[in-house]
């Protein structure tokens, strides 16, 4: 019944090299602190400003947006200096005077009084024994002030330190400084014996040992992790941050680039302000340095259409299509160029070679989208034609030229696991296809296995198709643990440590299995049903409008919730409704939770045509096709009954659809052929609980044994953590095989084979 039958002599299509690559956004705290080196919290004092625009509710510490989004807003500086603290009589206050530039906003003005103020990082400071660090600040007072910078205990036992006399204006006070004590939880501590004043205007403290040894550089640790999967590129700054949610709080390149100290922070829609450290220079600097391809995001003229939206007009489109003219320029323009002169003068004279896609917009579609997607991309395809342009919608089907479409991603594992097939009957001729962020999130906020095994299978399908489906990108990326903003995330760290999810694990697996083309194979699997349970509700629509309603025959009274969760197998929802609108939306097996949590199936009627969409987290499938209806104007009956396989809907006694649902298949494979290696590389994924023997069968002559990867764990919810950090991971063992042979294939599992062809 499980089988796997290879034919390598059919070459389907060859291996897209861009297929696996690395979406970043700073989410989660992942910049700052994590991903961005730095050790200081709040090292430019503005962390507690509200952004610009913005409203407060100090009681509820949220802010509101000019177009009324709202939004957590926890440290604000009137309740007090994140991350600062002072100790043994010193005392500090921010002032918005003699700043250190006009994009610092604060300065913090300290009396030492022979005590000293502390920094506690990103929940402590971590330093280890014999290890170097970096410090610098600015600094000034009107008297000559001798103050001490140190690395130490919460309770101010140095562990290495070094005087500086600060006097006069502001100036740069930098320093080496050489830990004598492993303490992950230590501060960085600033005292002075005297009286007088000090004005800090920013401070900074690195681990020397950075990503490539950079100045203002990466975590090596993270970086090792990430590249450990091998990607081909690196999609920048986000996501959401990109679009923010106000004029204000949306990206700019020019605001990331040059000193770090003169750079404009930028109040990121995930609660947090980053000084943007971490900036354009920094992520192309990361690709040079990576040998991989960047990818630039760039906001298109909008603010997040999730979040009360804001559709610039046209004069600042015109300053964020500049911004992203400059962008491109600052990257790849010589040095006669202004922008190309600036590179230069941060350090990089030469080129960036690594700029390759650019994406006009995150998330965006629409009408507003399509026309600003429109301005963009042909003014940007003149100026600068040797870049591939990504747009956020399939803005092809309003007959715009599209090069590349970035789809997303956010679902159950059975929705991954049940569109293995998604793109097997692309227009070969249209757009090609990104797949921007995905992710299993419901029911996986902890990073289980479940998820990766939805993941792998739906990776198997993009596999078969990467001659159109060319790149791929799991979101987000990392997660500090101690400021979440969104989960899973595929790597977990604190300020010393980190551990990866099983998904982190499936796509080493796959990243570093590559092949040269994908060959012929022919899967035989047995199948699971897909059980849905719920309720049903009336979603968007005038409740009085309805009557007479029945749930298996027995009368209803309340059109909220109609009937609990329940696993009964078939229930019969029939009513009568007063339609003036013609519109109809009812939902059926709606497992009853809000936002991304959803999961339900949508019977929606407008203008005459009727369809049904199943809604799993951030994602939607439209599981019947519009077809034509009749709404009647007054009084019309309404049926849908569900049935453990499907769902039948009638209206006025017409059957408008029947649906056999998706079955959710045991086993999904790919298979692709390594020229030089003289292998078949076969991803092999078990999504059920059971055991499985696939017998597997090669047009060729192969060798006695494989080699077989596994990433399994003993439940769906097994997972990784700081305590047990390689819980789930693969293992690798040699078992007998031939041209023709038997895998037991571990339960919830997944499994590369590399098979050798016999030698000639
Ligand atoms: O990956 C997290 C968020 O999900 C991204 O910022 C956004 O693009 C998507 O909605």
């Amino acid at each position: 019944m499980y089988s796997i039958d290879i034919k390598t002599k059919e070459k389907i299509t060859d291996v897209s090299a861009s297929l696996y690559g690395l979406f970043f956004e700073d989410i989660n705290r992942s910049g700052d602190g994590g991903l961005y080196a730095e050790l200081i919290r709040n090292r430019a004092f503005d962390e507690g400003i509200i952004p610009e625009g913005c409203t407060y509710d100090a009681q509820n510490k949220m802010i509101t947006s000019p177009t009324g989004w709202v939004s957590s807003f926890d440290c604000c500086e009137s309740e007090g200096i994140a991350a600062w603290e002072c100790k043994n009589g010193a005392n500090m206050e921010l002032t918005d005077k003699n700043t250190l530039h006009q994009n610092r906003k604060r300065a913090l003005k300290v009396h030492f009084n022979g005590g000293m103020i502390l920094n506690d990082g990103f929940r402590g400071v971590p330093v280890e024994e014999g290890k170097k660090y970096r410090f610098y600040m600015f600094a000034k007072s009107e008297k000559n002030v001798d103050v001490t910078v140190m690395l130490c205990s919460a309770d101010g036992k140095s562990y290495g330190e070094q005087v500086f006399c600060v006097s006069g204006e502001y100036g740069k006070y930098e320093c080496e400084l050489t830990s004598s004590a492993t303490d992950y939880n230590a501060r960085l501590g600033i005292s002075s014996g005297s009286k007088e004043t000090v004005i800090l205007g920013f401070t900074s403290l690195f681990p020397k040992d950075t990503y490539m040894e950079r100045e203002n550089g990466l975590r090596k640790s993270l970086v090792e992790k990430l590249l450990r999967l091998n990607p081909s590129f690196l999609r920048f700054p986000g996501g959401c941050i990109v679009e923010g949610f106000s004029k204000e709080t949306a990206y700019r390149f020019e605001d990331s680039i040059g000193p770090v100290w003169e750079r404009k922070p930028h109040w990121l829609l995930w609660a947090y302000m980053t000084t943007n450290g971490l900036g354009y220079h920094e992520y192309l600097q990361f690709c040079e340095d990576a040998g991989i391809d960047a990818m630039y995001v760039f906001n298109c003229g909008m603010t997040c259409q999730g979040r009360n939206p804001d559709f610039f007009d046209e004069k600042l489109v015109e300053e964020f299509y500049e911004d992203a003219v400059h962008a491109i320029l600052y990257a790849t323009a010589s040095t006669e160029n202004e922008w190309g002169k600036r590179r230069a003068e941060n350090g990089h004279p030469e080129p960036f070679k690594v700029l390759k896609y650019l994406e006009i917009g995150n998330e965006n579609w629409g009408e507003e989208y399509n026309k600003r997607y429109q301005y963009f991309y042909e003014r940007l395809k003149k100026e600068f034609p040797q870049f591939i342009y990504i747009s956020t919608d399939h803005t092809e089907k309003t007959g715009l030229t599209t090069e590349c479409v970035d789809e997303h991603f956010y679902a159950d594992p059975v929705f991954f696991a049940t569109n293995t097939k998604m793109y097997d009957n692309l227009d070969r001729r249209g757009c090609d296809i990104y797949c921007g962020e995905y992710a299993a999130t419901i029911g996986c906020k902890e990073g289980i296995l479940y998820g990766a095994l939805g993941e792998a299978a739906f990776l198997t399908g993009i596999e078969r198709n990467q001659d159109k489906v060319k790149m791929t990108s799991y979101a987000p990326l990392f997660q500090n643990v101690a400021y979440m903003a969104w989960e899973p995330d595929m790597i977990v760290f604190n300020n010393h440590e980190d551990y990866a999810i099983p998904s982190y694990y499936m796509l080493e697996m796959f990243g570093n299995n590559r092949g040269d083309y994908v060959c012929g194979y022919n899967v035989e699997t047995g199948y699971d049903k897909r059980c849905e349970t719920g309720a049903f509700r009336i979603s968007n629509m005038d409740k009085t409008m309805f009557s007479n309603i029945k749930i298996n025959g027995k009368i209803c009274d309340t059109l909220e919730f109609l009937i609990g969760k329940t696993d009964e197998n078939s229930q019969r929802f029939s009513a009568d409704l007063e339609c003036e609108n013609g519109e109809i939306h009812i939902c059926f097996w709606d497992t009853g939770f809000n936002g991304e949590d959803q999961n339900h199936y949508d019977w929606i009627v407008k203008n005459q045509k009727s369809k049904v969409v199943h809604y799993n987290g951030w994602s939607n499938e439209l599981i019947c096709e519009c077809i034509d209806c009749d709404v009647i104007c007054g009084k019309n009956s309404v049926e849908i009954e569900t049935f453990e396989t499907g769902f039948e809907i009638v209206l006025n006694g017409k059957v408008l659809h029947k649906e056999t649902l998706a079955l959710v298949p045991h086993i999904t494979a790919v298979c692709t052929v390594d020229k030089k290696e003289e292998t078949v590389i076969t991803k092999l994924v078990n999504f059920s609980e059971n055991e499985i023997d696939v017998s597997v069968c090669c047009d060729v002559n192969m060798q006695d044994s494989v080699e077989l990867t596994t990433l399994t764990g003993n439940s769906y919810y097994s997972k990784n953590s700081f305590e047990n950090k390689y819980s789930v991971y693969p293992y690798t063992e040699k078992i007998a095989a031939s041209k023709n042979y038997t895998i037991h294939v571990k339960p919830r599992s997944v499994n590369v084979v590399k098979h050798k062809f016999m030698q000639k």
